[in-house]
């Protein structure tokens, strides 16, 4: 298998078995429609892009049953407004500009600029529709070059791009990539956030490797990437969402050279364009499974599951964790509650069942929502999947 982005040959570090599409849960009546898909990792040794094999059809993703809702998390809602305080106060976006978000989910992030010149691209039609009826701007589609066109003929070019937890998403990274460098300003910036493969690394946390995220950047895999497509990394930050996560700001390339000193501290402290470190990652993983099935085996069915993560849909299927041992998984989004969890089929209950039922022993999915969760159940003992 060849790179998407620069058609070197890929090198594969790991095998994580049939996967179905991860955010698909299922009502009980439609078990027989599911397809799985095989989902196996690779390294790209020229661009040093991660990103999976075997891909669904985006429309089989994104579609008017998608189940992600930026909303559901407080945190989250709080970490968008910090940001759209960064790029008014950091006059990214001048008087009158224009800002674009691509992925733009239920608008969470967008309602920050009501009576700014914005727009949201989002191809799922469910939570394009929550935006819309929240009276925030948007088109229905899914971002290439060839909507990039339609966006300038009709609103012009933006002066900030931004695009939070979906760039690894679109499939189609190329013509991406040339839509959004001519979607930008001569002046304009574009914020990218994504899950950073680093503290991947770090946590051993596979379960991020699920068939929705196509591609992981490291910071030294998507510097090179953006020189390839006219583009220049301008600053990057740590960003404690999601696991861990990073923010690139990328301008055009002859926009005047970054002076960001922390550019060199990711220089320095990543790793990430030698293979053997994704060699040994498989080796960890494999010890991972081996300890969460010990655990849950140690429980005999006893377990239950909280937040029905996408994450979680990797984890169960690799280690083919059923309902022999988690008897359920509560959530707060109603559109997965009373549905089944893709692969395994373990029930997907609401949350206020959780304080009924008073667990013991619950399998923490949504470890990145920690702070939040912990805060809802007293005298647990919250298990890590990973
Ligand atoms: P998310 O963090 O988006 O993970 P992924 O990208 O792997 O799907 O999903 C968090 C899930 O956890 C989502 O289904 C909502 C749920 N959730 C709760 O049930 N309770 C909570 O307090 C929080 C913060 C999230």
């Amino acid at each position: 298998m060849n790179c998407r982005i620069c058609n070197t040959t890929l090198k594969r570090f790991l095998d994580l078995g049939w996967q179905p599409i991860a955010n698909k849960f299922l009502k009980a009546d439609n078990l027989a429609k599911e397809r799985f898909y095989h989902l196996e990792m690779f390294f790209c040794p020229e661009c040093y892009t991660v990103q999976i094999g075997q891909c669904p059809k985006k429309e089989d993703i994104f579609n008017d049953e998608y189940a992600f809702f930026s909303s559901t998390s407080e945190y989250m809602k709080l970490h968008f407004k910090k940001l759209a305080d960064e790029i008014k106060e950091g006059k990214m976006l001048p008087r009158g500009g224009f800002i674009v978000e691509i992925g733009s989910n239920d608008g969470t992030f967008l309602k920050n600029f009501y009576g700014d010149n914005h727009l949201g691209v989002e191809p799922s039609t469910n939570v394009c529709l929550d935006a819309m009826n929240d009276g925030v701007i948007c088109l229905n589609k899914f971002f290439n070059e060839e909507i990039a066109d339609r966006i300038i003929d009709i609103y012009g070019k933006a002066d900030v791009i931004v695009t939070t937890n979906c760039f690894p998403h679109m499939i189609e990274r190329r013509s991406v990539l040339k839509g959004i460098r001519k979607l930008m300003k001569p002046s304009g910036i574009w914020i990218n956030e994504e899950a950073y493969l680093q503290s991947i690394m770090e946590k051993c946390s596979y379960d991020q490797f699920y068939n929705e995220h196509v591609y992981f950047s490291s910071f030294a895999s998507f510097k090179k990437v953006m020189k390839m497509f006219g583009m220049s990394l301008w600053r990057a930050r740590l960003i404690p969402v999601h696991g861990g996560s990073i923010r690139f700001y990328t301008t055009h390339e002859d926009i005047a050279p970054s002076n960001d000193l922390l550019m060199h501290d990711f220089e320095r402290t990543e790793n990430l364009n030698v293979f053997h470190r994704f060699e040994h990652f498989a080796e960890v993983v494999k010890m991972k499974r081996k300890r969460f099935l010990n655990r849950m085996f140690a429980l005999n069915g006893n377990a239950v599951g909280y937040g029905a993560t996408a994450k979680s849909t990797t984890v169960l299927n690799y280690c083919k964790v059923g309902t022999h041992l988690i008897k359920r998984i509560y959530d707060t989004t109603p559109i997965k509650q009373g549905k089944l969890s893709p692969g395994m089929h373990i029930p997907i209950v609401p949350y206020y069942e959780f304080e009924r039922d008073n667990p013991k022993d619950v399998v923490l999915f949504a470890w990145n929502h920690a702070n939040e969760i912990h805060e809802k159940g007293k005298g647990i003992r919250w298990i890590l999947p990973i």
